[in-house]
């Protein structure tokens, strides 16, 4: 190990890291002086003392509105307009070729209880197909419809990559051209124990987790993302979460408004369920948008309600965003970029100074993150366009309950009936409004009403008496 390395471990107090270091292979050995000398322990250890040592006052700004956006329907001509020329704006960057689409997927699913990257949860309704193949199979119609291949920049962690990369390779990148997609990884964070402590993961290894979506900026630019961009004309992305299989990729509306606006960074924002649902608060301090995140946001702000009694933050993040490149780039010109860190408190299992592995029953570390929405406040203009939850935003965070497996196959298949529906076709209904069978319609055919229509129409879709499951492809 290298000796200013060592030095700073000593300094620093984190001596007990090297507890087990003489009794490692060599490639143990090697494996974690890699990962104390990749440490910047001078910034890591006033981290330490700002974030684990003292529990850090969220800094919530005092003069807090709630941000406005754009409504789901143009209210005025003018408006209408507007959207019409975004609209047409849009389909015009899709079909030369200037956006690509980012999906951040590094993150643990800790929630779900799925032994696997959260992309690969067979999540449709009736094919049972992962989430990574429903997008996939998105991209395949994009392409097909825009005439443009939509590149896939994916997101990974350590903790994934491989398992994510293997789902592709498995099922031939479920049709897509390899090429079209790209895997790069984000950062660590070491796991700190409550009493400041690195912790030991195994003898050779720190207990490292992902740093947050907020390393995706950085690590567009490492990984060479940026650049090959660049050189292909992209000038756009697309960003969306693994666990939302309801998003709309290609949305030329949201794309064309945020062009039109010169905005560096847009967003959608849905109307919240209530005060407290887990979502991101869109917010404005002074000309800067801001996303409060939802265990941030003080509880009073949550509950106000204007004249009507209508809840005043009622714009919620589904984490659908519009990101300029010339933005990112930007960013991280100078190869850094400092988002604030956001601290949680977790169960992290451990080897303690006898070599025994502990899982422990109780909150022992802490787990830094930044957060990509923390570039909002950041961009010189920024877009926000609003849209209907059951239309674009099923998220796939709990096994059963809220935001679970179950809601969003439920969320998947109403969607489909609706667009048949839209198309003309009956769907029979239980008394309660639900759908009688449940419905999936393959991104491969459908991915908006407009081919929805055409579908219907060329196949004469009708729903066989008393069908209880139907897959349309
Ligand atoms: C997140 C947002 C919240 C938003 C909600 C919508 C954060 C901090 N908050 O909440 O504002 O309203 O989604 O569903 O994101 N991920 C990585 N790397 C990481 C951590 C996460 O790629 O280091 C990815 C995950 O794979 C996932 C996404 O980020 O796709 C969101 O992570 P999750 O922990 O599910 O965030 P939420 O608390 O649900």
């Amino acid at each position: 190990m290298q000796a200013d390395t060592l030095k700073k471990i000593q300094q620093y107090n984190q001596a007990h890291l090297l507890k087990f270091r003489d009794s490692l292979d060599l490639a143990g050995k090697e494996q974690l002086d890699a990962q104390l000398e990749a440490i910047d322990w001078d910034t890591l250890d006033s981290l330490i003392k700002e974030y684990v040592l003292q529990k850090p006052q969220v800094k919530i700004p005092e003069n807090l509105e709630p941000a406005p956006y754009y409504p789901i329907k143009p209210e005025n001509e003018q408006q209408r307009a507007l959207y019409e020329k975004a609209e047409a704006l849009g389909k015009d960057l899709l079909e030369n070729g200037k956006v690509a689409t980012l999906t951040v997927a590094g993150g643990q699913g800790t929630r779900l209880g799925f032994d696997g990257p959260k992309g690969t949860f067979p999540i449709s309704p009736v094919k049972n197909k992962s989430l990574f193949q429903y997008f996939a199979e998105t991209l395949i119609r994009i392409r097909q419809k825009y005439g443009k291949p939509m590149k896939w920049y994916i997101m990974t962690s350590d903790m994934n990559n491989e398992a994510t990369v293997q789902h592709f390779t498995d099922n031939n990148f479920f049709g897509l051209d390899p090429e079209q997609v790209m895997f790069f990884t984000q950062g660590t964070m070491p796991a700190i124990g409550t009493d400041g402590k690195l912790l030991l993961g195994a003898k050779d290894s720190l207990a490292l987790a992902p740093d947050g979506h907020g390393g995706t900026l950085l690590a567009l630019k490492r990984s060479g993302a940026l650049e090959e961009m660049n050189k292909n004309g992209v000038e756009y992305i697309s960003y969306f979460q693994v666990d939302n299989p309801l998003i709309t990729i290609a949305n030329p509306l949201f794309l064309g408004l945020h062009a039109l606006d010169e905005s560096e960074m847009s967003a959608i924002m849905l109307a919240k369920t209530g005060p407290f649902e887990k979502l991101g608060n869109f917010c404005k301090s002074g000309n800067a948008l801001e996303i409060i995140e939802y265990s941030d946001m003080p509880e009073e702000l949550a509950r106000q309600t204007d004249a009507d009694g209508k809840l005043r933050f009622i714009a919620g993040s589904p984490a659908i965003h519009v990101i300029s490149r010339s933005f990112i780039e930007r960013l991280t010109s100078g190869g850094r970029l400092n988002l604030p860190w956001h601290r949680a408190d977790k169960k992290v299992p451990y080897i303690d100074d006898a070599g025994n592995e502990i899982i422990p029953e109780d909150i022992n570390a802490v787990k830094l993150e930044s957060f990509i929405f923390d570039a909002l406040p950041l961009a010189s203009k920024t877009m926000v366009l609003e849209a209907a939850r059951e239309d674009e935003f099923a998220p796939t965070k709990n096994r059963t309950g809220v935001d679970s497996v179950e809601s969003c196959r439920e969320m998947m298949i109403d969607r489909d009936c609706r667009r048949l529906e839209a198309a003309g076709v009956a769907i029979p209904r239980n008394v309660d409004g639900v759908p009688a069978l449940k419905v999936e319609i393959s991104p491969l055919a459908v991915i908006d009403q407009e081919d929805a229509v055409a579908y219907v129409k060329n196949k004469h879709v009708s729903i066989p008496v008393g069908a209880g499951e139907l897959y349309l492809d």
